[in-house]
C-alpha cells in the first residue's frame, strides 16, 4: 500500500530532535522533580528548562505556563478553572460555534450547573466578527474563549481585535491555539490574551503532554486538586520526559521559515486541484485568514468519505458523516452555512514539514482517477 499522511491537524509525528532529546529522561533521570535530592535535580532542572522553552514560543514569562495532558485538558482547565474560582457562579461565558469539542462540551457541562453560554455565529468563511462578540458581552461575562485557527478548514479569528474588546471590558480572554502554535505567530501579547492553550502532539511533540498559558493574576481553580505540583495550579507528579519534549518542539516552531514552503506547497495543491476538477473543486475556510497547511475542499456532489475511501493510503480527514444514508455535516461546516450537497464532498488535506510535492502530485492524480470519468476508446 502507498502511504501518504495529509493528516497533521489530527497529528503529527515526533520529530527527531524531539526524539533524542527526550530519551535521557525515558531511560534514566528518573528521579522526582519535587524530591529535592541528587536524583530529582537534573529532572526538576530539564522540568524548568522546557516551561522556559515553551515561554518563550509565547513570549511570557515561564512560570506562566502550566503543564497539561494535552489540549483537551488545557481547555477544560481554562473553562472550568475560571468557573469555579467565581464565588457566586452566576457566570456567562462567550464562545463559538465552531470551537472543538474540548471547548464545546464543558460549556455544556457547565450549562447544567447553571452557566449562561453564548455561542456565537461566523460567517461562510469561518470567521466571527469581533463586533458580535462586543455586542454579548453581560455584566456576568466571565469569559470569553474563541479558538486562535479552526482545526478544520483553518480559518484564523481576528483574536488581536476581540482581545482588545476583551480588554476594554475587563473580561479574560482564552484562545485555543492547539492548531496555530508553530504554524503562525502566537505571541500572548500580541494576540491580547490571557489564556492560552497548547497541544503538543499538532507540533512535532508527543501525544500526552500540553499547556495553559495563564497571565500572572489569573485565578483558576485546578481540575486535579492534590499536591501543590505546577504551583497549585494542576496536581500530579510532573514528567520531565514529556515536558522536555514540548519544550524542544517548541523551540523548533520558533523558526516559522519552514510553514513559508508548506504554504507554497498547499497553494500549488490547490491550484493543481483547480485546473484538474475546474469549479468542481471548491474551496472551504478563508482564502486568506487560514493557516499555511490546511486545505479544506469539496468536491461538489461527491461524498468525501467515498472520495477518500477509493484513494490508495491517503490519510486525511473528512468533513461529514454518513448516518443511516443520510450526510451529516461537521457542526464546523453546518455553521459556515455550507450547503449540504458541498460539505458532503468535504475532505481536509493538512500538510506538515515532511509533506512533498511528490506526494501531494500523486494525490492529485489518484483524485483525477476517481473523480474524472474516463471516455471509452
Ligand atoms: C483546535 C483543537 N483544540 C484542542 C484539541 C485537543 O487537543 P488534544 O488532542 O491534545 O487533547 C484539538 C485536537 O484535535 C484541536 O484541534
Amino acid at each position: 500500500m502507498n502511504r501518504i499522511y495529509l493528516d497533521y491537524n489530527a497529528s503529527t509525528p515526533v520529530d527527531p530532535a524531539v526524539a533524542m532529546a527526550m530519551r535521557p529522561f525515558l531511560e534514566g533521570a528518573y528521579g522526582n522533580p519535587s524530591s529535592g535530592h541528587w536524583a530529582s535535580a537534573p529532572a526538576k532542572a530539564a522540568l524548568e528548562r522546557a516551561r522556559g522553552d515553551v515561554a518563550a514560543l509565547l513570549g511570557c514569562a515561564a512560570d506562566e505556563i502550566v503543564f497539561t495532558s494535552g489540549g483537551s485538558e488545557a481547555n477544560n482547565l481554562a473553562l472550568k478553572g475560571v468557573y469555579f474560582a467565581q464565588p457566586g457562579r452566576n457566570a456567562h461565558i462567550v464562545t463559538t460555534r465552531i470551537e472543538h469539542p474540548s471547548i464545546l462540551a464543558p460549556c455544556r457541562f457547565l450549562e447544567r450547573l447553571g452557566a449562561a453560554v453564548t455561542c456565537l455565529p461566523v460567517d461562510g468563511s469561518g470567521r466571527v466578527d469581533p463586533e458580535s462578540v462586543r455586542r454579548a458581552i453581560t455584566a456576568d461575562t466571565v469569559l470569553i474563549s474563541i479558538m486562535h485557527a479552526n482545526n478544520e478548514v483553518g480559518t484564523i479569528q481576528p483574536i488581536e481585535e476581540i482581545g482588545a474588546i476583551a480588554r476594554e471590558h475587563g473580561i479574560p480572554f482564552h484562545t485555543d491555539a492547539a492548531q496555530s502554535v508553530g504554524k503562525i505567530p502566537t505571541r500572548v501579547d500580541s494576540l491580547g490574551v490571557d489564556l492560552l492553550t497548547i497541544a503538543g502532539h499538532k507540533l512535532y511533540a508527543p501525544k500526552g503532554v500540553g499547556a495553559l498559558y495563564m497571565r500572572r493574576g489569573m485565578r483558576l481553580e485546578p481540575l486535579v486538586h492534590g499536591a501543590g505540583h505546577e504551583g497549585g495550579r494542576r496536581a500530579g507528579t510532573e514528567s520531565a520526559l514529556l515536558a522536555v519534549g514540548l519544550g524542544t518542539a517548541c523551540t523548533l516552531a520558533q523558526d516559522l521559515e519552514p510553514m513559508a514552503g508548506v504554504r507554497a506547497l498547499r497553494d500549488r495543491f490547490w491550484l493543481g486541484l483547480r485546473r484538474r476538477f475546474d469549479d468542481r473543486v471548491l474551496l472551504n475556510g478563508h482564502p486568506q485568514y487560514r493557516l499555511p497547511n490546511t486545505l479544506n475542499v469539496s468536491f461538489a456532489g461527491r461524498i468525501g468519505a467515498e472520495v477518500l475511501q477509493a484513494l490508495d493510503g491517503v490519510a486525511a480527514s473528512t468533513g461529514s458523516a454518513c448516518h443511516s444514508g443520510r450526510i451529516e455535516l461537521s457542526p464546523v461546516l453546518e455553521a459556515m452555512g455550507v450547503a449540504s450537497e458541498i460539505g458532503g464532498g468535504a475532505i481536509r488535506f493538512s500538510l506538515g514539514r515532511p509533506t512533498t510535492a511528490a506526494e501531494l502530485d500523486a494525490v492529485t492524480e489518484q483524485l483525477a482517477a476517481v473523480l474524472i470519468p474516463r471516455t471509452p476508446e
